[in-house]
């Protein structure tokens, strides 16, 4: 095969990346990612003398370079977009324009060069928020419901995926999954920004009362996911993907990785809520895992055990960033 990868120097398109090109090696891949505050060509040094593999600078929106390399490859596999909820709040029209036109430039010339396979990696956020202390689940069938800008946009871009699909037969496939976690995630997320405070000796902030609930994904766990659905999934179908079974809310991360990271309470800090903020994600994964046979591999206490680990032992790819991500949040 030979792929387009939109966003790879971003968090989950470098794990993709580094994930197919183990998993087949004589596939090709180019990357197209116009390097926002996201993207880090850090993520990707090990893999940048590979000649199965090639980097191209450029913005989504371009029709002229996603022409051109649209019409090099046989499969698009998009993860290019502006995620940060919290930036969205700040600055809703960058992620209008790269989430929306972005992939409706894609999507175009996708059509344009006879019809190339392409998957849209989208977030559970486009369903909206469940109540807390219900087992109510977001699935395939769930009404969207989105409540931030970013989500309105990730939204807007699935419709036009399967407007792709139903008007042009554009030979599309949609994973919609929930929070992802696990190496070279930005420090501006829950997780690592956890974390990277802990090793830096700051404390956590917590919004609100921190009881909102998110379902936690292993980050190669959603690769293997989007494998799946390339290779087995069926076109113009949707498939949900998410990692736990049961609701950890925030603060039960936090106790968890405080534990781990030989700390207690005395770190949390308590700080303004997020305006809009959903209280409550959960994933039923059950058709990708009848359908198609994927499952998460491990536990989530023993990938997160994991990810701090690989936080500590790569301080010098987050120092940088972290510089720019706690003064996002001094600013915001
Ligand atoms: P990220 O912010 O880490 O990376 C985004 C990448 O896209 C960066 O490399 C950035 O430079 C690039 N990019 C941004 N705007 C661009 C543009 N206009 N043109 C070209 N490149 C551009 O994001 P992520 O966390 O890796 O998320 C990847 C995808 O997965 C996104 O579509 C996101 O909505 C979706 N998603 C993420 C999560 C999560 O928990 N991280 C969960 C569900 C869905
Ligand atoms: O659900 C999938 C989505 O998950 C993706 O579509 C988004 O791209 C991704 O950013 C993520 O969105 P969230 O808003 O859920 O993730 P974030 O890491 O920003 O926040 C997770 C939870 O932690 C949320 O309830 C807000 C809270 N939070 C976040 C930060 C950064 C804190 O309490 N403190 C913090 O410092």
């Amino acid at each position: 095969m030979k792929l387009l990868v939109t966003g790879g120097a971003g968090f989950i398109g470098s794990n993709f990346i580094r994930y197919w090109l183990e998993k087949y090696p004589s596939d090709q891949i180019i990357t197209l990612d116009s390097l926002t505050y996201a993207g880090h060509l850090s993520s990707l040094s090990d893999i940048e003398k590979n000649p199965n593999y090639a980097f191209v600078k450029g913005d989504i929106t371009d029709p002229v370079i996603v022409d051109e390399l649209v019409s090099q490859v046989d499969t698009i596999v998009h993860f290019a977009a502006e995620s940060h909820v919290d930036r969205s709040v700040k600055d809703p029209l960058v992620f209008v324009k790269t989430n929306i036109i972005g992939t409706q430039t894609l999507l175009e010339a996708a059509k344009k060069h006879g019809n190339k396979r392409f998957h849209h990696i989208s977030t559970d956020e486009v369903f909206g928020a469940l109540t807390l202390g219900t087992d109510a689940k977001f699935d395939e069938n769930t009404p969207y419901d989105p409540r931030s800008p970013y989500s309105a946009s990730k939204a807007g871009s699935d419709h036009l995926v399967r407007a792709y699909f139903h008007t042009f037969g554009l030979p599309i496939t949609i994973t919609n999954c929930s929070n992802n976690f696990g190496p070279y995630q930005d420090t501006e997320k829950f997780i690592p920004r956890m974390i990277t405070n802990l090793l830096q000796g700051e404390k956590v902030k917590i919004y609100g009362d921190g009881l909102y609930v998110r379902d936690w994904l292993y980050v190669l766990d959603h690769c293997s996911a989007i494998d799946a659905v390339l290779k087995k999934g069926k076109i113009g179908d949707t498939y949900t993907v998410g990692g736990l079974t049961k609701d950890y809310s925030n603060l039960d991360i936090t106790m968890m990785i405080l534990k781990m990271m030989g700390k207690d309470e005395s770190s949390i800090e308590y700080v303004t809520d997020r305006p809009g903020h959903d209280r409550r994600y959960a994933v039923n994964w059950s058709k990708i895992n009848k359908e198609l046979d994927w499952s998460p591999s491990a536990d989530f206490d023993f990938r997160l055990q994991e990810t701090i680990t690989w936080y500590n032992s790569n301080q010098s790819w987050w120092k940088d960033m972290k510089i720019t991500s706690e003064n996002f949040y001094k600013n915001k």
